[in-house]
């Protein structure tokens, strides 16, 4: 179908989306009964989410966040047999072409926080090893903040590393317990949640995106199983699979093993890929 007023295609698939959210926005409208002060509200509140956005900071991806709406989206995008490890959200951090780390690299330079191993395994379903993958983590650090947030504070690429899986599909990396942090909340969104008397911040984790080929990318976290806000993330990114197992190691032989010196958090993450 052509437009005929102005000459351009119409497209049926952006009319569709229009149709029914037009739909629910005017059963909303209609439900809420919102004064002409409310809807001018709700209109600043677009602009201000608007003006808040640079190339760092995506205010409205914070919002679809705290709404539960990324996570809905990738849940109907990536529904996973039992086995396969689980998505989650993605979050504003990522950084891309981080440098590979040889295994048993500590990823943590400030030198900041407990210490902790994590000894990690890629599996396909049937239960054999995956060589090869490559394998992004980020996390903040000890005070809660990502380094590109603290760029000059925070060493550059302080708790970020890329490994690749050895033949039976294991690597491993020294780190610092991840903590729970608040997402960013001093804009249009943080006033938001405040007024909905919402918290922002996000069970303690380390971020994965574990890639190997003819295999389903795995965007996905390791929740700290110890963390209070376990049951309330700020952005709904908590799956039951996705709360990792953190032991304490006190045995001063161990630590040798891994090269440290005192006590450490052990982990040791299973992350099971599918085919694509
Ligand atoms: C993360 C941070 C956010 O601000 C967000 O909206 C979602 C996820 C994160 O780094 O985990
Ligand atoms: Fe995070």
């Amino acid at each position: 179908i052509v437009n005929a007023r102005i000459g351009t295609e119409v497209d049926p698939r952006t009319r569709q989306i229009a149709e029914i959210v037009v739909k629910h926005l005017h059963a909303a409208v209609k439900e809420i009964g919102p004064t002409h002060e409310e809807w001018l509200a709700a209109i600043r509140f677009l602009t201000d989410t608007g003006h808040m956005c640079t190339d760092w900071r995506q205010e409205f991806i914070l919002l679809s966040d705290v709404l539960g709406i990324s996570m809905l989206v990738d849940a109907i995008n990536h529904r996973r047999p039992g086995a396969a490890t689980e998505n989650t959200i993605l979050g504003p951090f990522f950084v891309e072409g981080v440098p590979f780390s040889p295994s048993g690299a500590n990823i943590c330079l400030d030198g900041k926080g407990e210490p902790l191993v994590v000894q990690a395994e890629v599996a396909d379903i049937e239960g054999n090893p995956v060589e090869g993958a490559v394998v992004d983590v980020w996390q903040t650090n000890d005070d809660g903040f990502y380094d590109v947030q603290q760029k000059g504070l925070q060493p550059d690429g302080n708790l970020r590393g890329k490994f690749q899986s050895d033949a039976q599909g294991r690597f491993w990396f020294r780190t610092v317990k991840p903590r729970d942090y608040p997402i960013p909340d001093d804009g249009p969104v943080g006033k938001l949640l405040a007024k909905l008397g919402r918290h922002p911040n996000r069970a303690a984790h380390i971020h994965f995106i574990i890639q190997a080929p003819g295999y389903e990318t795995v965007i996905t976290h390791v929740f700290a199983p110890d963390c209070p806000y376990l049951a309330e993330d700020a952005v709904f990114g908590v799956k039951e699979s996705l709360i990792g197992r953190f032991d304490k190691v006190e045995d001063p032989a161990r630590a040798d093993s891994f090269g440290l010196s005192g006590p450490f958090w052990l982990a040791a993450p299973r992350f099971v890929l599918q085919r694509s």
